[in-house]
């Protein structure tokens, strides 16, 4: 799938020109974006080449709307983003159904350009728009007694062809410890490029933790709970000797049935390349997050 998906586009053919110009400005806006603080993170910045907003919305996992790379960006039109509520409860001080303009009322909303790889070993660059989920969490308030936090996507089964067909057990769910969560890394996104989410990637809002396989990066949240118990998270309940709660990108824990050293880069060429993958995907800020854990137990 993804190989036919290469070969039928070359980088040229796929990037409108209006991508390309925005592209440029936003890597020459890296260096100001040195400036905000994440060392670590800002230097991970340098040098990295976005993918095309084409690139970034034409080639998905979101298995509402099918199993295949190309079926997001064919279905997801029928996503009904209206009125969206996001319901906050369990362990906080201001549980309540959120429209969204109210949660994220008074919090900034930044650029984060950052490597993303997928548990299936492709990778690629994107420049978020998004606010740090600690700010949100704080805004709600958490309880002393909260120790991870859990998230759930819309069903809209009418809308959703995978759904439809059961090919999870849906609502799709994920969640962070919330030392993760409250990490300045980790972003609710609403924007790329400075453009509202596509559908294909999560509208309107939708989780992402760079230094995390892509499938911890839930889309389209409706619900965040505030909980003492570690919550199910969609792939470990469906194979869990496959895809572990923590999920943290690592070149030296393969997967069960491919090796993770590696990731196939999106938008590489008419000839997709390789790179090797980093740990933590290249993030080694986080690493405190996990001293004394051993990360091939705790994958
Ligand atoms: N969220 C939901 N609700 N459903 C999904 O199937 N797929 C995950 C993640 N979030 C998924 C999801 C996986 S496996 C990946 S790699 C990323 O979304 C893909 O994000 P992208 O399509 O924006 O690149």
């Amino acid at each position: 799938m993804a190989y036919r998906w290469k070969n039928k586009l070359s980088r040229t053919d796929i990037t409108p020109k209006s991508a390309y110009l925005n592209r440029r400005q936003i890597l020459a806006g890296t260096v100001g974006l040195g400036a905000i603080g994440l060392a670590g993170g800002a230097q991970a910045q340098d040098g990295l080449e976005p993918n095309t907003l084409e690139e970034i919305r034409s080639y998905n996992n979101f298995y509402e709307f099918g199993t295949g790379k190309e079926d997001p960006a064919l279905n997801a039109h029928k996503l009904d983003t209206s009125n969206w509520i996001v319901k906050v409860d369990g362990l906080v001080d201001n549980p309540g159904d959120y429209v969204m303009d109210d949660l994220f009322a008074g919090l900034s909303v930044e650029d984060r350009l950052y490597r993303f790889r997928c548990v299936e070993a492709w990778s690629m660059v994107v420049p978020w728009n998004g606010i740090e989920l600690a700010d949100i969490l704080n805004k709600v308030g958490v309880q002393s007694s909260a120790k991870y936090v859990a998230f759930e996507t819309v069903v809209q089964p009418e809308n959703m062809i995978g759904v439809q067909r059961r090919v999870l057990d849906f609502p799709y769910v994920e969640g962070l410890r919330l030392d993760e969560a409250m990490h300045p890394l980790t972003i609710m996104a609403t924007g790329i490029y400075d453009e509202p989410l596509a559908k294909q990637n999560g509208a309107p809002m939708r989780l992402v933790v760079p230094w995390k396989y892509g499938f911890k990066s839930i889309k389209s949240i409706v619900r965040i709970t505030l909980t003492d118990e570690e919550p199910p998270i969609s792939w470990n309940k469906a194979n869990r000797r496959e895809y572990g709660f923590y999920s943290n990108v690592n070149p030296t824990v393969d997967h069960p049935r491919w090796s993770q050293a590696s990731e196939r880069v999106i938008g590489g060429g008419l000839f997709a390349s390789r790179q090797d993958t980093l740990m933590f995907n290249g993030y080694p800020e986080v690493a405190s997050l996990y001293e004394g854990m051993d990360l091939s137990v705790d994958f």
